[in-house]
């Protein structure tokens, strides 16, 4: 049993640290912001899934403050994988220019 849960440990810092392996389904690595220059691409490197989903708030934060509300769910179409709707990129330039009033 212990030496399961040792195990375990070394596995997550290890996925930690170089984002390697597929962790869990919440797992730390993005799957869609995996390249280019959006802030999420960019907190995804740092700091895999929740850095982007801390950005993503923000953003839609932000957003709100300026007058325009988004929800995750218009461009996501589950908080398991992320994948986006149809609309997300085209409705991310608009979530973009809501960061500036
Ligand atoms: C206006 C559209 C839009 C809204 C609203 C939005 N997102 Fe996103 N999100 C995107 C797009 C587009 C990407 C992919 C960016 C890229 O590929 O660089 C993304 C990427 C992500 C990722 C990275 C996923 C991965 O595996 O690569 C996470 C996590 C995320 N969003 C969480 C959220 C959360 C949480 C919310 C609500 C607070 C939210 N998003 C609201 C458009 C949106």
């Amino acid at each position: 049993m212990t030496r399961v849960a040792l195990a375990a440990f070394l596995l997550m810092g290890v996925a930690g640290a170089a984002g390697a392996v597929g962790w869990a389904a919440d797992g730390a690595r993005c799957t869609v912001a995996t390249k280019g220059e959006s802030p999420m691409a960019k907190a995804c490197a740092k700091g895999g899934r929740q850095a982007a989903s801390q950005t993503m708030k923000e953003m839609v934060a932000k957003a709100k403050a300026n007058g325009k509300t988004f929800t995750c769910d218009n461009c996501h179409k589950d908080r398991e994988n992320f994948e986006l709707t149809a609309n997300a990129r085209e409705d991310f330039k608009k979530l973009e220019a809501a960061q500036k009033k």
